[in-house]
């Protein structure tokens, strides 16, 4: 069976063999945990190669993951888990994303758990984003379909909202799809992309029935981009 964060639409230009990129970038994040941390785990492939990664280091933290796939992992490789009614902040958040733009704003989502990685990430003092150097875009929504969280209720209404405003919508699964807090996930596409991130994100929250929108603005610090040749670029985000 295909796992959940893999039922997603493709990628344009897929290159279909990242593994080289996934495995270097993770590796580069797991270097940055040191014992005592309090860490927010990302949901996805790459950052299940990055808590393999961190069974080689041997480091002592704790973790707070950000989906119930992320969790099931985490413990089965024995790391020490918290809640986050218990977390004030922490250290450092990992996470992958599906694309980034120059100025590292995020599209996020493709694996169902953008609001509780929106959450987590929130909580870090530094967040830092782990992918593939192919999804560096020029604009976002340029190769992949902005995810937005929605209520069940709301899935009609809200696609008709979202196509007045000119996207073309897909709800995941045909609407059957639920995520870790119930609720269903649509996939939104702008001929253009999306010029204008930030304004987007807080249109598209406004809608009633979206919960959040896939949209990471002014969230990342770093990106660690992996290459096929197993070569890690570190991209810092400018200051605003
Ligand atoms: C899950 C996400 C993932 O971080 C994103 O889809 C990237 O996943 P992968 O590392 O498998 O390419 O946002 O909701």
């Amino acid at each position: 069976m295909t796992p959940p964060h893999r039922q997603q639409p493709p990628r344009a230009g897929d290159p279909g063999n990242q593994a080289a990129g996934k495995q270097a970038a993770a590796h580069a994040a797991a270097a940055l945990v040191t014992p005592g941390m309090q860490v927010g785990l990302g949901t996805g492939s790459t950052v299940a190669l990055f808590l393999d990664a961190l069974t080689e280091r041997g480091v002592a933290f704790d973790g707070l993951p950000t989906s119930q796939a992320t969790a099931a992992h985490a413990r089965r490789l024995g790391f020490s888990l918290v809640e986050p009614d218990n977390v004030d902040r922490l250290d450092l958040a990992i996470d992958g994303a599906d694309e980034l733009d120059h100025g590292l704003q995020l599209t996020k989502g493709g694996g169902g758990a953008l609001l509780r990685e929106k959450v987590v990430a929130a909580l870090a003092e530094r967040f830092v984003v782990i992918a593939t150097a192919d999804k560096m875009v020029d604009r976002l929504g340029d190769s992949f379909p902005l995810p937005i969280e929605v209520v069940p209720f709301a899935i009609g209404p809200v696609s008709r909202h979202l196509a007045r405003l000119g996207f073309t919508v897909t709800a995941r699964e045909g609407g059957a799809y639920r995520t870790d807090n119930g609720n269903a996930v649509l996939f939104a596409r702008l001929a253009g992309g999306l010029d204008e991130p930030a304004e987007w994100d807080i249109r598209l929250g406004m809608i009633p029935g979206v919960v959040t929108t896939g949209l990471f603005i002014n969230m990342a610090d770093t990106a660690l981009l992996g290459d096929e040749g197993g070569s890690v670029a570190t991209v810092t985000r400018p200051s605003n």
